[in-house]
């Protein structure tokens, strides 16, 4: 996938990075909220790959650290861990939480643009990050280039954005703004949301065998307020200032977040937003 000839790479790449600092910025507040539902996803893709002691692994748009943390206690020390992000806010936290952990390091990167040795990465793990690739092709061609032979990528995407209720308040706000949906060939969070297509490129980049599973993330929030703060914090900074400016103040964008939550409540007052993800395990 390489977009259409209008698509500026270098500007996606340039506001994503952007994006991530800014939410890196104040992510740490709701790490226990997300991984409440994440973590679930996480232990699935270390048990996909079969991390074992001392082995090489890198994952890919690791944001606050994840995967990689779980992915350096199964190496354990005579393993390595390399988690790479775009943001480097981002990487800083994720090396704040990694503190104590000696086999595991963080990169500020493109994940497009990693390269190691061919043949030297026993698995390469990614939790909600390769659909925001701006070439997959290139991406998955380098991972399996990469892996040894028999290697593993285990990674997470997000399926239909129909089953995905976590993104309840933006569905809303595209709604109530009158945005159109993005075109279908751009990188971004539901561009892997089909597994015939994840399939599909793997195997055309050289991948023997491909698997894909669902798993529903169980997303659970202590309130809507919580819930709305969240989306405020990673939502893309473009979007949140044209929000902002059309409905008048953060404290409308945050309402509107609570009320389109509203719907799904729990009686307790907790909001279970479940998501589905879809879970490939992939080896050479
Ligand atoms: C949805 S977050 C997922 C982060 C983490 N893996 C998790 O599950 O919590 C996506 C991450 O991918 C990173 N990302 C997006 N494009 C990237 C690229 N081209 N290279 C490296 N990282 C990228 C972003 O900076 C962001 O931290």
């Amino acid at each position: 996938m390489s977009g259409t000839a209008t698509f500026d790479e270098a500007g996606y790449r340039a506001e994503m990075r952007a994006d991530w600092d800014a939410a890196g910025a104040e992510i740490v507040e709701y790490v226990d909220d997300l991984e409440s539902g994440l973590g679930l996803v996480s232990r699935r893709l270390i048990e996909l790959a079969g991390l074992r002691p001392g082995q090489t692994v890198l994952d890919l748009g690791t944001g606050y650290g994840e995967p990689a943390l779980g992915a350096a206690r199964a190496v354990g020390p005579s393993g390595r861990v390399i988690g790479v992000d775009l943001s480097p806010v981002m990487i800083e936290v994720a090396r704040r939480r990694a503190a104590g952990l000696g086999n595991v390091e963080f990169e500020a990167a493109d994940f497009g643009a990693v390269a190691r040795a061919d043949g030297s990465v026993d698995a390469v793990l990614s939790r909600f990050a390769l659909m925001l690739a701006t070439d997959r092709t290139r991406l998955f061609e380098g991972c399996a280039r990469m892996l040894v032979p028999g290697g593993v990528l285990a990674a997470a995407v997000w399926g239909p954005p129909t089953a995905n209720l976590f993104v309840t308040g933006l569905v809303a706000l595209t709604r109530e703004l009158g945005l159109p949906s993005p075109p279908p060939d751009r990188p971004g969070a539901f561009a892997l949301s089909s597994s015939e297509l994840i399939v599909e490129e793997l195997r055309a980049a050289g991948f023997a065998e491909v698997d894909v599973e669902e798993l529903v993330v169980p997303f659970r929030f202590a309130d809507a307020a919580r819930y709305a703060g969240l989306t405020q914090v990673v939502m893309p900074r473009g979007l949140h200032r044209l929000a902002v400016q059309r409905l008048g103040s953060e404290d409308a964008l945050r309402e509107l977040f609570e009320r389109a939550a509203a719907a799904h409540l729990d009686p307790d007052g907790s909001l279970p937003l479940p998501s589905l993800a879809y879970c490939v395990r992939a080896h050479t």
